[in-house]
């Protein structure tokens, strides 16, 4: 069974390459959070896996929020592995993935990254095209690297944490405190499609008077921001001329109105 997190698909698509290949259940955490009573039944051998972005060297709140309330049937020490993916280097991400586990008694064996396109628009901007492809091409080689080792149940740790790791602790605090959704604000090129509405992942987002307002908890995992294709959601003044992100593996579509960088990046 494969658990998983993804704002801008980078992480879905992992996920997604590893159930094809395995044959493991997928499950959407972000569809699942709201079923608090659901218990996951585990197969004699069946493998538990969680793939999930890094936000600021840590798990996104809403990964640690399902964890914290999953319910396991049948897990006696089976292979649990997580893959996280990220922009430039994890940091320690998995340390509190761990330590929420084991409080509940699981045990991760595998630990693995993949590099992927950053999609943090709210600090700098996306990254050219070019640099995209390279980056998503190298992230697929790694992939099915990663399926042999967790195929194989290796006891492993593959991951690049990046030279500032020790800020994990203070990055994961700073996240879990901050309240993300104050900046946000739809302009007036806003059609009132309500994709935003539909698509956030935590229910954050609602229309009033026909635009959207962010209300509550957000895991700040800027699928909003990423997803609009009128480009009409920013975030305070920053975003404006910044393009947008989001992993799609065969489209060529246009996605905006300030760069190359608007057109999906066909990979493969
Ligand atoms: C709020 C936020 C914080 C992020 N922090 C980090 C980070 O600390 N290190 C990093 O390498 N990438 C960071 N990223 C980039 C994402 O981890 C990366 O783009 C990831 O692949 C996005 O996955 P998704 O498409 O499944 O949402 C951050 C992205 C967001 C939205």
């Amino acid at each position: 069974m494969i658990f998983y997190f993804s704002g801008t698909g980078n992480s879905k698509h992992i996920a997604e390459k590893i159930a094809n290949s395995t044959g493991e259940r997928l499950v959407c955490i972000s569809e699942n959070i709201i079923a608090e009573n659901e218990t996951y039944e585990i197969e004699e051998n069946e493998r538990i896996g969680f793939v999930f972005p890094v936000y600021w060297y840590c798990m996104p709140k809403i990964v640690e929020k399902f964890i914290v309330q999953l319910k396991l049937s049948g897990y006696h020490k089976q292979y649990v592995y997580a893959i996280t993916t990220y922009g430039l280097a994890a940091g320690n991400v998995m340390d509190r993935l761990i330590q929420t586990l084991s409080n509940k008694q699981v045990q991760v064996k595998g630990i693995f990254g993949v590099q992927m396109v950053d999609n943090y628009v709210v600090g700098y901007n996306i990254i050219n095209v070019d640099k995209q492809r390279t980056i998503l091409k190298n992230a697929e080689v790694e992939t099915t690297k990663i399926m042999t080792m967790i195929e194989r149940r290796e006891n492993i740790e593959y991951i690049k944490k990046g030279r500032i790791r020790f800020v994990t602790p203070i990055t994961g605090y700073a996240y879990r405190k901050a309240k993300h959704t104050k900046k946000f604000f739809a302009t007036s090129e806003c059609n009132s499609c309500k994709k935003c509405e539909r698509s956030c992942p935590c229910n954050t987002i609602q229309m009033m008077d026909g635009k959207p307002v962010w209300v509550g908890e957000c895991t700040f995992c800027l699928k909003c921001i990423n997803g609009c294709k009128q480009s009409a959601i920013q975030y305070g003044k920053s975003t404006k001329k910044r393009d947008r992100y989001q992993y799609k593996k065969k489209t060529n579509t246009v996605m905006g109105r300030f760069s190359a960088n608007r057109y999906n990046v066909p990979f493969v």
